[in-house]
């Protein structure tokens, strides 16, 4: 059985918001939901254990399967207890009822005071024993914390997640996507701290978020002849491929040079809705 450390099942490039250097584009003018992929994600039951699932995106509770990806995760992975909804917190009444007791726990991820304020009420409302414990440490995203414990099992995970790591790419409304340079591949892929978070997109398997994005934006928008070559390249694989693929999971590829991974901006008091309406295909 093959065991890999972490898989982000995303299943939607639709969001609510559009936070500024979001590093998988959804600030930018595109949407769209994927159905729940039985066919391809079935092939590694028995045969593929992961230690962390996620499922995000965008913004996975935008999405009409949501219910219906979480019952493909139960049954790929039985009796799983580290499975994870990354959401922004703003639509969890989509949520289905019995998450808590299928051991599921959200990952959210407050992107402006504003929405801090209202996913606090949310769990006064809604789950009005959890218990909410503020801590800190230093994340992707975020510094402050709050575990979320419901008859002392954790349920969620809420960061004041308004710190980003701010992009190479450039997006300017009416114009083609383009980015600052390209860093050096070895450099970037050092610094990078999510190459262990390997993602399943559209019924492939790619080693980060970055390289699962880049062909899906070749796809809908217009790119800067520069770096169109280099930006449409899949480097994911299929589940046949996976046990093979997998063993370079964690080498450095062409498409690091995307990654800055240096400087970090803050994000506004509120949340931005308005999406970058750059040039599509
Ligand atoms: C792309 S979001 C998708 C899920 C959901 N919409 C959300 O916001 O949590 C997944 C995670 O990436 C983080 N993230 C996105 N862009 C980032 C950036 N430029 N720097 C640091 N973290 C980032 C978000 O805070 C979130 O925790």
């Amino acid at each position: 059985m093959l065991t890999l450390p972490e898989l982000s099942l995303y299943i939607s490039h639709t969001c609510d918001i559009a936070c500024p250097s979001c590093f998988t584009y959804n600030n930018l003018n595109w949407g769209g939901h994927f159905k729940p992929d039985w066919d391809e994600l079935g092939k590694l039951k028995k045969n593929v254990w992961v230690d962390f699932i996620a499922i995000l995106g965008g913004e996975p509770t935008t999405n009409p399967y949501l219910h219906e990806w979480m019952d493909l995760v139960d049954d790929v992975w039985e009796h799983h207890r580290d499975k994870w909804i990354v959401t922004n917190g703003r639509n969890l009444n989509s949520l289905p009822d019995n998450w808590i007791t299928r051991d599921w726990q959200l990952e959210i991820s407050a992107h402006s005071p504003v929405d801090l304020a209202k996913i606090f009420q949310w769990f006064q409302d809604e789950c009005p024993h959890a218990v909410m414990k503020k801590y800190y440490s230093d994340d992707e995203d975020a510094y402050t914390h709050y575990q979320v414990c419901l008859g002392g099992a954790q349920i969620a995970k809420i960061s004041e997640s308004w710190f980003f790591f701010k992009e190479s790419l450039i997006a300017k409304p009416g114009q083609k996507l383009t980015w600052d340079k390209l860093y050096d591949v070895e450099t970037a892929h050092k610094n990078c701290i999510a190459r262990h978070c390997m993602y399943f997109l559209e019924g492939r398997f790619y080693r980060c978020a970055r390289q699962a994005i880049l062909p899906q934006l070749s796809k809908h928008f217009q790119i800067d002849g520069k770096y169109k070559n280099l930006a449409e390249q899949d480097l994911g694989c299929t589940a046949e491929e996976l046990p093979e693929w997998s063993k370079t999971r964690l080498e450095p590829q062409s498409q690091c040079a995307f990654c800055p991974w240096a400087e970090k901006i803050k994000l506004p008091h509120r949340s931005v809705t308005k999406k970058i309406k750059v040039l599509q295909v």
